[in-house]
């Protein structure tokens, strides 16, 4: 039996969840791929188990995805972000949630456009409450770096929360697939790290680059540490 945790990924069968869902299918991890379509969901796993044979990895609707994930991951575009956890928020009550979601503004996506809550993730975590513990990652990692699985990704994570345990938790899965990752403090933080994005976009479309990222210096942390399953 998998020990470890499965992670539902809501709007999976997109470009930046879905290549989650792939990194983290081939180091052992279940997963199930949300969408507003099961047949669109069932169609994706199909698609990245043929990417990693054997891999546990199913699709279903965004709601039963969220049901069975104990860890649950937001990656729709901004636009459908607070309907969806608005809807699935008795669901998600509890489980661990980390929103990769950036707002960016529809008409320029070099230029970040918080929400009123001032982030994404912010937003997210009023909407579902303290109880349950929402962790802003991934924003600055391109799909591009988490499709092309021979490549060892050449760029951080930084995670951000109020949720001290989860973030060490999220920590720990972004390492499991071979990131550096560093908590990059409270909540009150997830609009740089977010609006970080909008930098990046803007980098490599001034600079024709693909996949631009970031990279902490000055902080001595190992590349690959191994991390136990209970950590997970
Ligand atoms: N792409 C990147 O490199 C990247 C990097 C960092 C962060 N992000 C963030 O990750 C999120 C997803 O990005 P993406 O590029 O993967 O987007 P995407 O491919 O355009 O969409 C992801 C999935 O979200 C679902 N979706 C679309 N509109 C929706 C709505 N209004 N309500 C609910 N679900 C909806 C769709 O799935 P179904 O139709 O199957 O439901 C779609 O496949 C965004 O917030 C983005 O800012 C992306």
């Amino acid at each position: 039996m998998n020990s470890r945790p499965c992670i539902a990924v809501l709007g999976g069968t997109g470009k930046e969840g879905s290549g989650l869902a792939l990194r983290w299918a081939r180091v052992g991890f279940p997963i199930v791929i949300g969408s507003r379509d099961p047949e669109r969901a069932r169609h994706t796993a199909e698609r990245l188990r043929g990417t990693v044979p054997g891999a546990e990895l199913i699709g279903l609707s965004n709601a039963e995805a969220a049901a069975q994930g104990e860890v649950v991951v937001v990656a729709v575009p901004y636009e459908g972000h607070a309907s969806i956890l608005q809807s699935l928020r008795d669901i998600l009550a509890h489980k661990l949630i980390i929103d990769v979601v950036v707002p960016l503004d529809p008409s320029n996506p070099r230029r970040y456009a918080p929400p009123p809550d001032g982030s994404a993730t912010a937003e997210a975590q009023r909407i579902l409450g303290p109880e349950t513990p929402v962790v802003g990652a991934f924003h600055n990692i391109s799909h591009l770096h988490l499709h092309n699985l021979d490549e060892i990704p050449d760029c951080d994570v930084l995670v951000v929360g109020d949720h001290r345990e989860a973030k060490a938790r999220v920590i720990a899965l972004a390492e499991a697939i071979g990131f550096t990752a560093y908590d990059a403090g409270p909540l009150a933080n997830a609009s740089i790290v977010e609006g970080l994005t909008a930098v990046l976009i803007g980098l490599n479309i001034r600079y024709k680059g693909h996949g631009a990222g970031i990279r902490i210096t000055g902080i001595s942390k190992p590349a690959f540490p191994t991390h136990k399953t209970k950590d997970l």
